[in-house]
């Protein structure tokens, strides 16, 4: 496996800096395209103080044809991770068309370059917020699909293009299927253990963890908790928290299952990337105040629509077909993102 080359669109973004030095020190080589609209170049540089490695980077947009096309001919690209998109659920429903536009509209733009040049292996950044109302707080993958906000609903609109994608070939017999692995991700937070890079959100965070990070150090001045009388342990939402180097890891068994017999005649299938328990937001700040030994302020405000009480994975799957499982405590998670925020207090700037 080692010496194949993959294509990582935004990975100068939060999770592709990370999929970037586990492909690197993996043996892969890297190539990024990325518009840098929601990161900074210098993730790239931390990435190669890192690994001691070197990304080819392009600075371009996944809507630009030529773009794409001329770097599938100078490069012999085996797999394509397709991070890039656009994905504040909030904005998303300020700004429906920008989503759409950039996720939907890219992906269809990316495929069609890699269509014609033969590279048909693909492994797409999904999300559980593809996933709709269940009965259960645990979900599995072939649990209905119904998300809520145009960002979810551009991720499920991918998937099932992706589908179709994968359906033709059956039809038409293709001698070289796609294979595609969709990972529906949970919540990703924590950094690399360096502290070199690390989620560098702009402006005000829409996430708990940097939020609660940038409260920590005096940044913002508390958090808010949204509802405290759900029907969970403590009355706080619960979710599924998984350290984003454990996430990465996921992708680099699923590049090397799409090599393997089990998508030996293509396919497209859909693999929750969680660690299988949910945390309460309290659970998180009293992690954060234990493992940094400072306050987080904290007040309760109103529930928010549309947020669950509770909410994580099956990762059965993954481990089944992948031979993957989350291996980090919410401790490394939380101490991992504090060494990021205390030695990086603005981030990459
Ligand atoms: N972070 C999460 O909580 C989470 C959860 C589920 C799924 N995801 C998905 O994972 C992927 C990566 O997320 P992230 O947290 O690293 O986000 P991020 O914003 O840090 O990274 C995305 C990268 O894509 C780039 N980008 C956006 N549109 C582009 C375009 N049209 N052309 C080229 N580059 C473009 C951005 O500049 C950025 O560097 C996204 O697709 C996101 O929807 C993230």
């Amino acid at each position: 496996m080692n010496g194949q080359t993959i294509l990582v669109t935004g990975g100068a973004g939060y999770i592709g800096s990370h999929a970037c030095v586990e492909l690197l020190e993996a043996g892969f080589n890297v190539v990024v395209i990325d518009n840098l609209a929601n990161s900074k170049i210098e993730s790239l540089n931390r990435v190669r103080q890192i690994t001691g490695q070197a990304v080819t980077f392009y600075q371009g947009d996944i809507r630009d044809k030529q773009v794409l096309t001329e770097l599938f001919s100078k490069h012999e690209i085996s797999t394509v991770i397709h991070f890039a998109g656009l994905k504040a659920v909030g904005e998303s429903c300020e700004q429906p068309l920008n989503y759409y536009h950039n996720n939907v509209y890219g992906t269809l733009v990316l495929l069609e370059a890699m269509r014609e040049a033969n590279v048909k292996q693909l492994v797409f950044s999904s999300s559980a917020t593809v996933y709709g109302e269940s009965d259960s707080a645990q979900y599995s993958e072939h649990f209905p699909l119904g998300p809520i906000n145009p960002y979810g609903r551009s991720k499920a609109m991918i998937e099932d293009i992706l589908r179709d994608l994968s359906a033709a070939d059956s039809i038409t017999k293709s001698a070289s299927p796609w294979k595609i692995a969709l990972l529906r991700y949970f919540n990703p937070i924590g950094a690399h253990e360096s502290g070199l890079i690390g989620e560098d959100p702009n402006g005000i965070p829409n996430n708990l963890m940097p939020y609660v990070s940038q409260v920590a150090i005096g940044k913002l001045a508390q958090l808010s908790v949204f509802g405290d009388d759900y029907p969970t342990r403590d009355g706080t939402g619960i979710r599924d928290y998984i350290h984003v180097v454990d996430l990465v890891k996921g992708h680099i068994k699923a590049i090397a299952a799409l090599a393997g017999e089990g998508f030996r005649h293509g396919g497209c299938k859909a693999y929750n990337l969680g660690a299988g328990r949910g945390c309460s937001v309290l659970e998180i700040i009293n992690a954060f105040e234990k493992v940094t030994d400072r306050k987080v302020p904290y007040q309760i405000a109103p529930r928010r629509a549309g947020d669950l009480a509770e909410c994580y994975a099956n990762p059965e799957l993954a481990l089944k077909e992948l031979q993957w499982q989350a291996e980090k405590t919410l401790d490394d998670m939380v101490a991992d993102a504090w060494r990021w925020q205390s030695k990086n207090p603005a981030g990459y700037a």
